[in-house]
C-alpha cells in the first residue's frame, strides 16, 4: 500500500480510496471498501480492468511485450531451461539446484503411471471423443483415485505429492487419450526417459513401428511448453482460482481450467488457426477475402491467432514460437505449405490499417500448430498440448490463492441488475 489515495466523487461527496503499487511501479486503486463507503460497486464486464488478486508469479507488460516468470525473462527460460525446471520455478519461486532437479525428475518418473482402473474409463468414451473432454474428465477423476491429502508431503517447499502426481500423470492421460482416439494400444511411461521424451514416446511408439525419440523434437517441445507455462490471470487460470476459492481441491480446480482453456478465443485458438489455414488453402489461398471478412463489423469471423487482451505489441511468445517453427522446418527439411500461408497472412495483416490501428499482432497460437504438425501431433490434440504447458501455472496460482488469506476469499462478483424490478405473481389461469 502507498500513502497515495485516489479520490472519487459521487453525488458531490468525495471518497478516498487507497492506491496499491506493484513491484514494477504500476498503480491500482483498491476498491475493496467502495461499497461500504459509497453503496456503489464497479462494473467491468470481461474484467478488462480488474485486478483480481495480488500475485508474485508472473509479470506481463502488454505495451512493451515483456513476459517474466518469477522475474526471469521468458526468452532466457525458453533458451536455457527444460520444461520441468520452469515448472519447479513457477511452483517454488526458485530455479532448482542440480540436485533438486534430479530429485524432481525422479519424482516425475515415479508418478507417471495412472491407476489401471482409470484405463477402463478410456474405453467408454465414444469414438472420436475430443481429447480435451477426456483430459478434463480424467483429471477430475484423479480426485477419487488419488485422494488429496490434508497433510500432503511438501519436500520441495511448493510441490506437494499431489501436485507432483498431477504434473506427471497428466502427460500419461494426454498420451493415452490420443492412443484411444486413434485406436492404438497404449504405450506406458518408461523409467529411462525424461518428461518430454516420455510424452513423445507414449504418443508415437507403436508395437510394429518403434519410435526413436528425436532430440530436436524434445528440445522444441520443452521450449513450447515453457512458453505456455503461465500467463498470469488469463481465462483458464482465473477459472482455476475461482473454482479453488470455493474450497474445491486441486484436481477439480484444474479440470475446470482445462474446460476454460478449450474455447477458441483462448487455448482452442491453436486449433482454430489450423482449421482456418486449411480453409484458406482449400479456397485457393484467397487471403484478401478473409481479411475483408475480419474487417466487416457484421461478420463474426475473426482471424484466429491474432490479437490479445493484454498485448498491444508483438506477443513475445509468438516471436520465439516462430523461431522454433523455422528451426524445425529447416533442420528436418520439412516443407509445409501452411507455414508459407501463415507467413503470407502475417505479412499482409502487418500492413493493414484495420489490424495496425487495433494493435492486432500474431499471438502464441498463430505458429504453434505448425510446430505440432511437424511433430506429428494431430490438430485435435493441440489444445491438450497447451494444457500440458499451462499446468504448472495453474497449480502455482491455485497454491498461491490457497496460501493467501486475502485471495482465499470465495470469488463472488456482483452485478448490475437491469431486469424487471418487481411485479406481482399472476396465477397460471390468468396468464395471457
Ligand atoms: N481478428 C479480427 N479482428 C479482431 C481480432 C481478430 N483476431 N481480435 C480483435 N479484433 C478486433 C475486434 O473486432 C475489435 O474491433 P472493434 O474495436 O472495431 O469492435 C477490436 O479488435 C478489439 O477486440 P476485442 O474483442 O474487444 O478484444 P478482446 O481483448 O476482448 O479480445 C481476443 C482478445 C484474444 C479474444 C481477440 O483478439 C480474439 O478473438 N482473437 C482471436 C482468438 C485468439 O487468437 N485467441 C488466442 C489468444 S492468445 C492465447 C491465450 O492466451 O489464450
Amino acid at each position: 500500500m502507498t500513502s497515495e489515495t485516489a479520490q472519487l466523487t459521487i453525488d458531490g461527496v468525495v471518497y478516498e480510496l487507497p492506491v496499491v503499487e506493484s513491484s514494477t511501479g504500476e498503480k491500482a486503486v483498491d476498491i475493496r471498501s467502495l461499497r461500504n463507503q459509497t453503496g456503489c460497486i464497479t462494473l467491468d464486464s470481461g474484467y478488462m480492468n480488474t485486478g483480481s488478486c495480488i500475485s508474485n508469479i508472473t509479470y506481463l507488460d502488454g505495451e512493451r511485450g515483456i513476459l517474466r516468470y518469477r522475474g526471469y525473462d521468458i526468452a532466457d527460460l525458453a533458451k536455457n531451461c527444460i520444461f520441468i525446471e520452469v515448472a519447479y520455478l513457477l511452483l517454488t519461486g526458485e530455479l532448482p539446484t542440480y540436485d533438486e532437479l534430479e530429485v524432481f525428475k525422479r519424482d516425475m518418473r515415479r508418478y507417471a503411471l495412472i491407476h489401471e482402473d482409470m484405463i477402463h474409463f478410456f474405453d467408454h468414451f465414444p469414438p472420436n471423443s475430443s481429447p480435451m473432454s477426456i483430459l478434463s474428465t480424467m483429471v477430475g477423476t484423479l480426485h477419487d483415485f488419488y485422494p488429496e491429502m490434508d497433510l500432503d508431503e511438501d519436500p520441495y517447499g511448493g510441490i506437494t505429492t499431489t501436485t507432483a502426481r498431477l504434473l506427471s500423470k497428466i502427460r500419461t492421460i494426454a498420451a493415452f487419450s490420443y492412443k484411444k482416439n486413434v485406436g492404438h494400444p497404449l504405450v506406458y511411461p518408461r523409467v529411462d526417459l525424461n518428461y518430454c521424451s516420455n510424452f513423445l514416446n507414449m504418443m508415437f511408439d507403436r508395437p510394429i513401428m518403434p519410435y526413436n525419440v528425436e532430440p530436436l523434437m524434445v528440445s522444441a517441445l520443452n521450449k513450447i511448453l515453457i512458453l505456455h507455462a503461465d500467463h498470469e490471470q488469463n481465462c483458464s487460470t482465473s477459472a482455476v482460482r475461482l473454482v479453488g476459492s470455493s474450497g474445491a481441491g486441486l484436481y477439480p480446480s484444474i479440470s475446470a481450467g482445462i474446460n476454460a482453456l478449450w474455447g477458441p478465443l483462448h487455448g482452442g485458438a491453436n486449433v482454430a488457426v489450423l482449421r482456418l489455414l486449411e480453409t484458406i488453402r482449400a479456397d485457393g489461398g484467397t487471403i484478401d477475402k478473409y481479411i475483408a471478412r475480419a474487417k466487416n463489423p457484421d461478420d463474426p469471423f475473426r482471424f484466429s491467432g491474432f490479437g490479445h487482451r493484454v498485448y498491444k505489441t508483438y506477443d513475445p511468445r509468438a516471436t520465439i514460437v516462430k523461431e522454433i517453427c523455422h528451426d524445425i522446418m529447416s533442420s528436418l527439411e520439412i516443407q509445409d505449405p501452411l507455414l508459407d500461408l501463415a507467413m503470407e497472412i502475417e505479412e499482409k495483416i502487418s500492413k493493414d490499417e484495420y489490424f495496425i490501428s487495433r494493435n492486432l499482432y500474431p499471438n502464441v497460437d498463430f505458429y504453434s500448430g505448425i510446430i505440432y504438425r511437424a511433430m506429428g501431433i494431430p490438430t485435435n490434440m493441440f489444445t491438450v498440448m497447451f494444457a500440458l504447458g499451462r499446468l504448472p501455472g495453474w497449480i502455482a496460482h491455485w497454491q498461491e490463492m490457497n496460501n493467501n488469506k486475502e485471495s482465499r476469499r470465495i470469488g463472488r462478483p456482483r452485478q448490475v441488475y437491469q431486469g424487471v424490478a418487481h411485479r406481482p405473481y399472476v396465477a397460471l389461469e390468468r396468464r395471457q
